[in-house]
């Protein structure tokens, strides 16, 4: 049996490295550095390795997931606003054949009209929101868990 890549990509898209600053009743006091230990730590405590980035650039976004096909066995994204908006970020997915987890730090179901459609989703494996931190937390743990018993 083919033995799993162990590398797992995590995406977060605009505004989310002011996270610690920005709306704590929506994002919670957690800074986006608190969140990479603790999504690290669980990944490397299942022997997972993760790499954990931020950008404010569509552009950019679309190119990491592009890069991503063959190179890491899952993609947990946070595209924040773009979530709601981007052609571009949802036709790159596309391509991904790997698990796919969408998370958000707050519900975006009990917020503004505009924040309940996300374009990720249906290209989804699973969506975490309404969390805080503990969407990562959970994300993280749950595509490990997907990935091993796929293997
Ligand atoms: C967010 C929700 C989005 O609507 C918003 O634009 C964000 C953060 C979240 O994590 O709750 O920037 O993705």
């Amino acid at each position: 049996m083919e033995k799993i890549k162990k590398n797992i990509l995590v995406i977060n898209g605009p505004n989310l490295n002011m996270l610690g600053l920005r709306e704590h009743e929506h994002y919670g006091s957690s800074s986006l550095n608190d969140i990479e230990s603790l999504v690290n730590k669980i990944a490397n405590n299942n022997g997972f390795f993760v790499d954990f980035r931020q950008s404010n650039d569509e552009g950019e976004i679309v190119s990491w997931i592009q890069q991503a096909i063959d190179k890491y066995s899952g993609l947990i994204i946070n595209a924040g606003a773009y979530s709601h908006t981007s052609i571009a970020i949802y036709d790159a997915l596309k391509i991904i054949n790997f698990p796919i987890i969408e998370v958000h730090l707050s519900n975006i179901y009990s917020r503004e009209q505009f924040r309940k459609k996300s374009l990720i989703s249906e290209l989804a494996d699973g969506v975490i929101c309404g969390f805080g931190q503990s969407s990562y937390e959970l994300a993280i743990s749950a595509i490990i868990k997907n990935l091993n018993i796929g293997n």
